[in-house]
């Protein structure tokens, strides 16, 4: 059927546009656009594209019931950003309705409505509109934001920098001293690290990129050799969706370049949905080398008292009473307090600028 232009626009939410930019610089791929029903429902059975291709998580196009009773398939119509400007367009190949709740539970393990993944799914339109999406180049902002490397920049700097096998290291937090110490133990075995950053949405008590981001600045600064590390901005949203997750972020990150992907305690998880090595035991589901990356696991990490130095379960004889971690909770409840967390747990650069962040609210 030839697409035809409609009428019909649709203003994308912030999540969306997110994934409207991963299509546009290559990090989604082979994905060319919204899931259609076929592809949607192989991905929620068993983590694979028709094609074969594995991938784990669904990237849907949600709309109310009203837009979609404008909608035709062959449609072709155009996706808006906030601001109301054309950032790309659809073709619509398929309008289909779903099971929030059987997603819920493929993706999540859970249909809990206090989970923030799945809050954000039961809060989405009823129907889902499947095809391939045309961007339109980058919003001026990003466009001119040095944090935002696409992948083909990225292959380029890793080239010029001679890595032949580079890490990535995914996080939505500031990071502390347990996250550089796996960091540097995978560094130990590949030629560079990249530190990527999630910066689209994330839940309302999570520390903001722009905080962040300072605090990567400030560390990488004092404690890592420029010429290993490179820091860049990933623009996907964080589902929490835990083991479903890591997979997804470890192929974003081939997709970015890297040949090795960091897997630590309890990865893309919140509260205590996931085991601590549940999103460790997923990659044992696919195929050896099918990912194209190879996953890096670590375990629980914190500073031991009586080492005098990081360590895990792995390394240190000591028991739990010697070993500084602090929960997230706990982390924001000190700081939301006008304290600094110990040197220990976070390094007292990084530890004033989330000070300083805290002391502004
Ligand atoms: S995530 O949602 O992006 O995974 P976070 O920023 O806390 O959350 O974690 C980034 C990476 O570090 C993940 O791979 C996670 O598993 C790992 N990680 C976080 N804290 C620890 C820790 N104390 N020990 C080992 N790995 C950790």
């Amino acid at each position: 059927m030839a697409a035809v232009a409609s009428t019909v626009a649709i203003e994308l939410t912030p999540r969306q546009l997110a994934d409207l930019e991963l299509f546009r610089v290559g990090g989604y791929r082979p994905l060319t656009g919204f899931m259609t029903e076929a592809e949607y429902q192989a991905v929620l059975k068993d983590m694979h594209l028709p094609g074969g291709q594995p991938w784990p998580l669904p990237i849907t196009l949600a709309v109310d019931a009203e837009t979609a009773a404008l909608v035709r398939e062959g449609d072709r119509l155009d996706l808006l950003d906030g601001a109301g400007h054309r950032r790309a367009e659809l073709e619509v190949r398929q309008r289909f309705h779903y099971d929030k709740t059987a997603e819920a539970q493929a993706v999540y393990r859970t249909t809990d409505a206090e989970h923030p993944g799945v809050a954000a799914l039961y809060a989405q339109g009823d129907v889902l509109l499947g095809g391939p999406v045309t961007c339109f180049g980058a919003s001026p902002d990003r466009a001119e934001d040095p944090r935002h490397l696409t992948p083909t920049q990225l292959r380029e700097r890793f080239d010029s920098l001679g890595w032949r096998t580079v890490v990535g290291f995914q996080t939505r937090n500031p990071i502390h001293r347990a996250h550089e110490y796996i960091q540097k133990a995978a560094l130990e075995m590949v030629d560079g690290l990249l530190v990527h950053p999630l910066v689209g949405v994330t839940k309302e008590d999570d520390v903001p990129a722009d905080v962040r981001w300072r605090c990567y600045e400030v560390l990488l600064d004092g404690y890592f050799p420029r010429d290993r590390v490179l820091l860049a901005a990933l623009p996907a949203a964080m589902r929490y969706a835990g083991p479903r997750e890591a997979v997804f972020h470890a192929l974003v990150r081939r997709n970015y370049g890297c040949t090795h992907f960091i897997v630590g305690r309890d990865h893309a998880g919140v509260g205590d949905y996931y085991g601590p090595h549940d999103a460790q035991h997923i990659f044992h589901e696919f195929d050896v080398g099918e990912l194209g990356i190879t996953p890096l696991f670590f375990e629980h990490a914190f500073w031991c008292t009586e080492c005098a130095g990081m360590g895990s379960a792995k390394t240190c004889p000591h028991d739990g009473a010697n070993h500084v971690f602090l929960s997230g909770t706990r982390l924001r409840g000190l700081l939301s307090d006008g304290q600094r967390p110990p040197v220990e747990f976070t390094r007292p650069e990084v530890a004033a600028v989330l000070a300083e962040a805290y002391a502004q609210r």
